[in-house]
């Protein structure tokens, strides 16, 4: 989306904007100011961004009233890309290559430009598209905090993906095989091979099969897709294990309460950013131990069928979006 001016000499950008709820068809092209960048921030020239289902739930208005201000909106929290502007005597310089997890509720990746706290942005190495960089912040950043954080992850437990082919769970089954635990998947049929590609020990067809009516057990469940509950879980979760969900909800809330003193807790968990576990993640790119699947690749200006692509349902990995 960039043009060729610098940063210090435009006072604005183009963003794919919304300015009331709605389907896909709200997200339009808009010049806007350019974000200030505040002391403890750099301001990134975006080169890619991902798509995740918090975008369009948003702009559908299911978060109506927790988001802070009004309209425009600019959706997607995010980013790889330059870093364009920074305070001189920060960790990062102008020209650095970097990944961030924006860290303010109102999103603010899909434009030219995004500002991003210092602690929630990382370098990225060479070897390291942006496409691919672009990829990992908000689903990596869940995986790894569910499974590590939430679920007490160590080598050797048996653990349950629940919607692993998606793009939390393509994460969480490589993360969950870097600790040596033994992992089962569960997908649609059609993404067997692409689980068992990314480590999987064992597939369930959710189409055809339970996992819950198994007679198997594990120490962990990590329900990625938000499609089976606690009350569901519990005969196959053993006892001292975690179960942890994406979803949110007031239910899960509750559950999260009633079961916190069990012998079998679960937990609903809301991802931080943290250029921690960004760089948790890099570290484990690097060393061949996270692959990362893109299922397609849209231009900023395409965003709103990019926003379509997945809540029709991606088919494995994530849905990216490029300046290029
Ligand atoms: N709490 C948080 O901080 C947080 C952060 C990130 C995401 N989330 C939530 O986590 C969920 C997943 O996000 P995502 O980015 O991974 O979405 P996604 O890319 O759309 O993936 C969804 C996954 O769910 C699987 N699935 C669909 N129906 C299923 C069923 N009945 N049983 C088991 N698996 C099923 C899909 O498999 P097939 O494609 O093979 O059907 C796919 O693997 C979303 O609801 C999102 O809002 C929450």
């Amino acid at each position: 989306m960039n043009d060729s001016a610098t940063v210090k000499e435009c006072k604005t950008m183009n963003a794919m904007v919304y300015d009331d709820y709605g389907d896909a068809s709200v997200l339009r092209n808009a010049e806007v100011p350019i974000p200030d960048r505040l002391p403890g921030q750099v301001l990134i020239d975006v080169r890619a961004s991902s798509v995740n289902p918090i975008d369009y739930r948003m702009r559908r208005g299911e978060m109506k009233g927790l988001l802070p201000g009004g309209f425009p909106r600019i959706p997607g929290y995010d980013v790889s890309g330059v870093i364009a502007d920074c305070a001189a005597d920060g960790p990062f310089s102008v020209g650095d290559r970097v990944v961030a997890f924006l860290d303010s509720m109102r999103g603010g990746a899909s434009a030219d430009y995004a500002v991003a706290a210092v602690d929630v942005t990382a370098a990225i190495p060479d070897s390291m598209s942006y496409n691919e960089a672009a990829a990992i912040p908000l689903a990596g950043t869940t995986a790894l905090q569910s499974l590590r954080d939430h679920g007490e992850i160590a080598e050797g437990k048996r653990v349950l993906i629940n919607g692993a082919s998606g793009g939390v769970g393509m994460f969480a089954v490589q993360i969950a095989k870097s600790y040596n635990c033994h992992v089962d998947a569960v997908a649609s049929g059609d993404n067997e091979d692409f689980c068992r590609s990314l480590g999987a020990d064992h597939f369930y067809n959710y189409e055809t099969t339970d996992f819950t009516n198994s007679a198997e057990t594990w120490d962990l469940i990590f329900d990625a897709a938000g499609k089976s509950g606690y009350w569901d879980v519990k005969e196959v979760l053993n006892d001292g294990g975690r179960y942890v969900s994406t979803e949110p909800d007031a239910k899960g809330m509750l559950m999260t309460l009633v079961t916190w003193p069990m012998s079998k807790s679960g937990t609903v968990m809301l991802a931080k950013p943290n250029a921690g576990d960004l760089r948790t993640l890099i570290t484990l790119h690097k060393k061949g131990q996270l692959k990362i699947t893109i299922d397609a690749i849209y231009l900023f200006s395409q965003l709103s069928q990019a926003h379509q692509h997945v809540e029709d349902g991606v088919e494995r990995g994530k849905v990216v979006l490029t300046a290029e």
